[in-house]
């Protein structure tokens, strides 16, 4: 094996967002910018030499030819092993698990999560570290730092490696252990879940859905729904990963898992309708006629996840994201256990996990999770579903009912602006910032504020603080509006506006959602002059 130092040139924009470095594909293919950015990742942590590393991805377009490029440069940069899924292919949850199980110093994973794939769509490469989690930003920041001053990177010119048949080989002085990806993450599954309880419902009739649109959870869900569990069949749908999704948008949510819904909301309507996202770690729970909230799932599993063996003996914590609803805060209150609120971003929840304060994270943005692995986990959460609904042996509807009659109910709303021009939406947030001092006790569209702030956060493991995370604004009534620049976005910015109102204890638990949330909203639009600003009074997307 030759080890080549090819000289480089920092390449302008290669900062991680929430979640990684995600860009157009064509960019991603463009001379030394894949290499240039491997290479900054392996001079921020101190160098391969000697180290093992996983490398997967959600098969999207490009995912193959990145990996050989990663297998390389992980051999000329010195490590002692790669461990790669078969086909390149792992979701974030499974190459999580694989990280942790195998002691690895890390993994790259490749994807740009729910975004498109294809040659004029999205792709994306992400970190993570030890602990099988994202990069912290500390860490980020020190990848960008790499990438502004990288002036070469080490490639081994060699073959490719065939990613076909699981074995080990070596490449020189590395071995390259290709693994079946979903075999190790459904022997974790079956530790977590009572196998033989969900076995047994779907024996006595339970029928389901289970759409993979066309991403990396086809295979896995085949294996475990239909193979292991019994469900039927034809239970998974669009099962076979695709490498542009079938032209889809891998975003498990009412918009864009529109068939799922409709047949949800159908007199065909199966037990339980299910979906993940690209790359696996994203779900969407519906049940018969019931879309259940990416918030109120949190909650919903929070306060029952008991029912699982994993965690009979109760939680330590709960954490969600700050844009997400209050729903779990409520359950934490009662279940007597520390509640957080996090940065939006599955990496803000690592430390937490790591020092066993929480057991179970989520984010509004269809992530929920626990300390399983430390990514959110779109299967997992189909799979505790499943394990409270053999239990409780209620339909969906029954236990969201029962939930909110128990804690209230959160509705829940998030706005995308997308494409926005990013200087009207920093005029929104800046103008927004600038007024926050004077707006408690103010009065916008009848609602009045009673809070309003910037969020900044306080790690209470590392003592670390990331500022800037969003505007908050609570409103009499248990009103609140967030806002927020998405940071996952590869065109323009994405003005994210979540609204939220609490039903109370004793109020109407049946409104429709948009009616229910007509006064934040315009009180939300009313506070940030957000027609003015944006030149947009509807919303792209509405979930
Ligand atoms: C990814 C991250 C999540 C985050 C989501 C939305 O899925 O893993 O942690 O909530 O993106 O991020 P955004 O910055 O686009 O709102
Ligand atoms: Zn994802």
């Amino acid at each position: 094996m030759t080890v080549q130092t090819t000289p480089t040139t920092p390449i302008s924009g290669q900062m991680p967002g929430t979640s990684g470095l995600r860009k157009k594909t064509r960019v991603f293919m463009e001379p030394h910018y894949l290499e240039n950015f491997i290479q900054a990742t392996f001079d921020a942590i101190g160098g391969g030499e000697g180290r093992r590393f996983v490398v997967g991805g959600d098969g999207r377009y490009f995912n193959s030819q990145a990996i050989q490029v990663i297998i390389r440069m992980a051999a000329a940069n010195g490590a002692a092993e790669v461990i790669v899924g078969r086909d390149g292919i792992l979701s974030t949850p499974a190459a999580s698990n694989l990280i942790r199980m195998n002691k690895t110093d890390g993994g790259f994973i490749l994807s740009a999560s729910h975004n498109p794939g294809g040659i004029d769509e999205d792709f994306g490469v992400k970190f993570n570290g030890e602990n099988g989690g994202p990069a912290p930003e500390k860490l980020t920041a020190k990848i960008f730092e790499a990438t502004k001053s990288i002036a070469a990177y080490k490639i081994a010119v060699t073959h490719d490696i065939d990613l076909g048949t699981t074995g080990d080989t070596k490449l020189d002085d590395m071995l390259v252990r290709v693994v079946d990806p979903v075999a190790d993450y459904q022997a974790l599954m079956e530790t977590l879940f009572d196998f033989d309880a969900i076995r047994t419902l779907f024996a006595n009739g339970f029928t389901m859905r289970f759409d993979a649109m066309h991403a990396v959870t086809g295979p896995y869900a085949r294996a475990i729904l239909e193979d292991t569990l019994g469900a039927a069949s034809g239970t998974v749908v669009n099962g076979t990963p695709l490498e542009d999704f079938g032209k889809g948008h891998p975003d498990p949510n009412p918009i864009w898992a529109k068939d799922l819904m409709n047949l949800m909301m159908s007199d065909a309507a199966p037990d339980l309708g299910a979906a993940s996202d690209g790359d696996g770690d994203r779900n969407m729970i519906v049940g018969r006629g019931a879309y259940v909230t990416p918030s109120d799932s949190l909650a919903i599993l929070a306060a029952n996840a008991h029912l699982a063996p994993a965690y009979k003996d109760g939680l330590a914590g709960i954490a969600r994201s700050m844009p997400t609803s209050a729903a779990s805060d409520r359950v934490a209150e009662k279940l007597g256990i520390e509640a957080f609120e996090t940065p939006t971003g599955w990496k803000f929840f690592g430390n937490l996990l790591d020092a066993g304060r929480v057991t179970i994270c989520g984010e509004e943005s269809a992530g929920t999770g626990s300390n399983h692995v430390r990514e959110k986990d779109g299967l997992w959460a189909v799979l505790l579903w499943l394990n409270i609904l053999a239990v409780r042996k209620q339909s969906v509807a029954e236990i969201v009912t029962d939930h909110w009659q128990t804690y209230g109910r959160d509705y829940y709303s998030r706005y995308d602006f997308e494409n926005v021009p990013t200087e009207q939406a920093n005029q929104l947030m800046t103008a927004l910032r600038a007024k926050l001092a004077g707006l408690a006790g103010q009065t916008f569209a009848d609602l009045q504020v009673t809070a309003a702030d910037e969020f900044s956060y306080h790690d209470p493991v590392d003592g670390s603080v990331s500022e800037n995370q969003g505007v908050r604004i609570y409103f009499a009534g248990g009103g609140r509006a967030v806002f927020r620049l998405s940071g996952t976005g590869t065109q323009g910015a994405t003005l994210r506006l979540y609204l939220e109102q609490y039903s109370g204890l004793d109020g109407d638990i049946n409104r429709d959602t948009q009616d229910a949330l007509k006064d934040v909203r315009a009180a939300a639009y009313a506070v940030s002059d957000l027609t003015q600003v944006i030149d947009r009074e509807e919303p792209d997307v509405i979930t």
